[in-house]
Parts: structure tokens; C-alpha cells; sequence
């Protein structure tokens, strides 16, 4: 399967910032595999999809609606982030379900709806702290995974879909879930996909990957690479975590 390099960039970096960061990679990373992705800001979007060209980085939104225009204040629809040039969306980030009520359903019609207008989708998923501790990890996987099991993979055709497990409690913390947590956690998501026939779809690890332990991670089995957010700011950074893939 591709590996994959997904910046997160959250509500970071002005436009100019934005150029800077494309012009300090140039030419530095690999043409082929793996997959490199950076996700930013709708203010952003169109400044670095012109920035990005010739790097190899695909631009990515951090959120999408599933209505195709209408009354909706403070979202952005599929067609219009594809109108500025944006290739997919990462949806459910644990920010968005923690601070925005966003929630499997809601996760669940963002990605159908980015899919219907060919665009590629990162769904995240994972526990917070509390749940793990009480033991509620993979039921909680379990039920997040419903909605992708049963709606999205099903009709997805050629789309591009890629999973991202991210725990809540290794999210900005300097926590990175161990080797063994992180195995687990992917294994499990593996076996339910599986046993639903569904096979070729990327997990990717989230939460304080950083090029010291990006290695590591993205050579456990079912880690297809890395969603990064604070690692993925700093071009230098970006370029170390991408040739541990
Ligand atoms: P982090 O964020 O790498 O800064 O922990 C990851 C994410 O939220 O996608």
C-alpha cells in the first residue's frame, strides 16, 4: 500500500507564511511514492494549491460540507473547495467532533459528499483518554467504523478513502501512543474492515508524530503513514518526517 504524509496544518500560517513554506521545500521531496498531503485553512486553499505546484503535495481542506451550496454560515461545500483547486478533505478530526458537534453521522455525510465530487477523504477516528482508560477502545472504533463499513466503503468505487486513528489523548500532548497501543488499535480497525471484505483501504497514526518517531509508527502493519499536525508547520520538518517513508 502508498505511504502516506499528511501535514494537518489547523488554524496556522497567514499567506505569506504559506508561500514560504512551499518555496523552502522546491524541489526537496521525492517525486514518487509516498503520497504527500497538506491540509489548511479555507483561507489559505488557493494560495497553496498555486504554492504547491511542482512540489508533489496535494492540498487538502480540514473540513467540508455535505450540502452542495445553501444556508449553511462558516462552511465551505465540495464543489467549492474543489473550485479553488483543493484535491480532497480531511473530515471528523477530534477537533471538529469535540468543539463543533461534529459527530459519525455528520462525519459520515461530509464524506459522502466530498467523495460524490471526487474528492479524496481522510476520516478520522479515535478515542479520548477517558474511554480508554474505562476500557471503551474498540467499542468505540467499532461504532465509528459502522457508518464507513456500511455507507461509505460499500459505494466507494474508485474513490479515495483513507482512514486516520488518531487518539484524542496523543493529540498536541507530546504523547505518542506506543508501538504496541498503536498496533493494536490499527490491527483492530484492519480486522473490522476485513471481515466487512473491505481490504485496500490506508490507516494512517495521528497524534504527536514526530520525525524521531515517525519511522517506527509507519512501519507497524496496517500504518500506511502519519496525519501530523504540529510536525508538519516547519518545512525542515515536513522533509525529515517524509523520508522516514
Ligand atoms: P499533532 O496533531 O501531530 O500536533 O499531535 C495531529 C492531528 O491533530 O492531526
Amino acid at each position: 500500500m502508498r505511504k502516506v504524509l499528511a501535514g494537518n496544518w489547523k488554524m496556522f500560517k497567514n499567506r505569506a507564511e504559506t508561500t514560504a513554506f512551499f518555496k523552502d521545500i522546491g524541489s526537496q521531496l521525492k517525486s514518487s511514492a509516498p503520497r504527500k498531503i497538506v491540509a489548511a485553512s479555507p483561507t489559505l486553499l488557493e494560495t497553496a494549491v498555486k504554492a504547491a505546484e511542482g512540489t508533489g503535495i496535494e492540498i487538502f481542506a480540514q473540513n467540508c460540507h455535505w450540502a452542495e451550496s445553501g444556508a449553511f454560515t462558516g462552511e465551505s461545500s465540495p464543489a467549492q473547495l474543489k473550485d479553488v483547486g483543493v484535491r480532497g478533505t480531511i473530515v471528523g478530526h477530534s477537533e471538529r467532533r469535540q468543539f463543533f458537534g461534529d459527530n459519525d453521522e455528520t462525519v459520515c455525510k461530509r464524506a459522502q459528499a466530498a467523495l460524490a465530487q471526487k474528492l479524496a477523504v481522510i476520516y478520522c477516528i479515535g478515542e479520548s483518554l477517558e474511554q480508554r482508560n474505562a476500557g471503551q477502545t474498540a467499542a468505540l472504533l467499532r461504532t465509528q467504523l459502522k457508518p464507513v463499513i456500511e455507507k461509505i466503503l460499500p459505494a466507494l468505487g474508485d474513490g479515495d478513502f483513507t482512514l486516520a486513528y488518531e487518539p484524542i489523548w496523543a493529540i498536541g500532548t507530546g504523547v505518542t501512543a506506543t508501538p504496541a497501543q498503536a498496533s493494536e488499535a490499527h490491527t483492530l480497525i484492519a480486522d473490522e474492515l476485513k471481515k466487512a471484505g473491505f481490504t485496500r483501504t490506508a490507516i494512517l497514526y495521528g497524534g504527536s508524530v514526530k520525525p524521531n518517531n515517525f519511522k517506527e509508527l509507519a512501519s507497524l502493519p496496517h500504518v500506511a503513514g502519519g496525519l501530523v499536525g504540529g510536525a508538519s508547520l516547519a518545512a525542515a520538518d515536513y522533509l525529515a518526517l517524509h523520508v522516514c517513508l
